[in-house]
């Protein structure tokens, strides 16, 4: 049995800068309300007719494999995570097997919703340790901003939402006590409609009931959140799965080295910051500048984390996501 270990790591957010106060243009929205309620300040949409979640996913893998210090012929398998494919199908995945000239390894799409990340990184890990595998291109990009409703009936869920993408190159790792140590998945069904995007979806019948009832301002088209609900799920999750993975690995919160939350709400991270006795320094959050980009949201920050060398070799970094299912999920990580 091998570990698997992040060798590289990059990503890609679209130029164009919307801040709270643009919103508030088009919509019955405000700068305090959403950075009280969210922590966010300003994301990035992509202008119409520029970068699509595969050419963003493009451009972060190209970093993420340069900076393994592998060539893109050295890349056994892809993992593309994200709810806003380029097209209904196929995936992403075989796009960027295409767009990045890679020989015809296998490519696999994730539908994780903000959990994403964490499930696609968890497969790339079983690869790798059952030896099938040595480098395994994995993927979180989205492109949000045009699947939201930017009146005021959809403010509560289009003033979270950003656009980018990140992605890791995970390689064999020999020492069993470095890189990924575990990882832990979960959900729960039971509230998919809680965060859902219904249509389009065969369920819906969208083809017919868009042209025939020309119903496309239906509500079902655009995503829905029952906020409150997702929130209070959300903090009892992350906290349940970060202690899942500690105690799987033997470790407790004071092991911590550095946390980076998927960035949903600053206020869930600080939450959970709070809960486990962790300082400023001991969890990174990004939310801020860049909303939440839901699969992305965690390569983003990883890779923003490591860059401003807040990660060290033999930090315990520790992953954590919860989203959209439910699904939740966790990875420990010995860097
Ligand atoms: N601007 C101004 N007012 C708004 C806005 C807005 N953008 N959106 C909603 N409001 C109004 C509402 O209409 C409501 O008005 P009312 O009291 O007159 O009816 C009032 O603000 C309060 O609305 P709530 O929805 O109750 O606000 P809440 O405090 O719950 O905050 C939020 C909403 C930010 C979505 C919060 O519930 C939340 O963060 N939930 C967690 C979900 C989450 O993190 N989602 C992230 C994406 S999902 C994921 O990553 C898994």
């Amino acid at each position: 049995m091998y570990n698997s270990k992040i060798t590289g790591l990059g990503y890609f957010v679209p130029e164009n800068v919307v801040t709270n106060d643009d919103l508030a243009k088009v919509m019955d929205t405000n700068d305090a309300w959403i950075q009280e309620r969210t922590g966010i300040k300003e994301r990035r949409h992509v202008v119409k007719g520029g970068d699509t979640t595969t050419t963003m996913g493009v451009k972060a893998a190209k970093i993420a494999i340069e900076r393994a210090g592998i060539d893109k012929d050295d890349i056994d398998f892809i993992v593309f995570a994200t709810l806003s494919p380029d097209y209904y199908f196929p995936g992403p995945g075989v796009l960027v097997q295409r767009d990045l000239g890679i020989k015809t390894v296998g490519a696999l799409d994730v539908r994780n919703q903000c959990s994403g990340f964490i499930y696609a990184l968890s497969v790339a890990d079983q690869y790798i340790k059952t030896g099938m595998y040595k480098n395994v291109l994995v993927i979180g990009s989205e492109l949000h901003s045009h699947g939201l409703d930017m009146t005021t009936r959809g403010r509560s869920v289009s003033v979270i939402f950003g656009d980018g993408a990140g992605a890791a190159v995970l390689s064999r790792e020999e020492d069993n006590s470095k890189g990924l140590l575990s990882t832990h998945l979960h959900s729960e069904g039971q509230h998919a409609e809680e965060l859902s995007l219904i249509a389009p979806g065969m369920g819906k019948r969208w083809v017919t009931d868009i042209i025939e009832d020309n119903d496309h301002n239906d509500e079902s088209f655009y995503p829905h959140m029952n906020g409150q609900f997702v929130f209070k799920n959300a903090v009892v999750r992350f906290s349940e799965v970060i202690m899942e993975g500690l105690k799987t690995n033997d470790l407790t919160p004071e092991d911590i080295d550095m946390l980076v939350p998927h960035q949903a709400n600053l206020r869930i991270s600080q939450f959970i910051q709070k809960k486990f006795g962790l300082g400023d320094d001991q969890v990174f959050n990004n939310i801020m500048k860049y909303g939440n980009t839901t699969a992305a949201s965690i390569p983003i920050a990883l890779t923003e984390a490591w860059e401003k060398g807040k990660i060290k070799e033999g930090d315990l970094v520790v992953l954590a996501a919860f989203g959209s299912g439910f699904t939740w999920g966790s990875a420990i990580i010995k860097w």
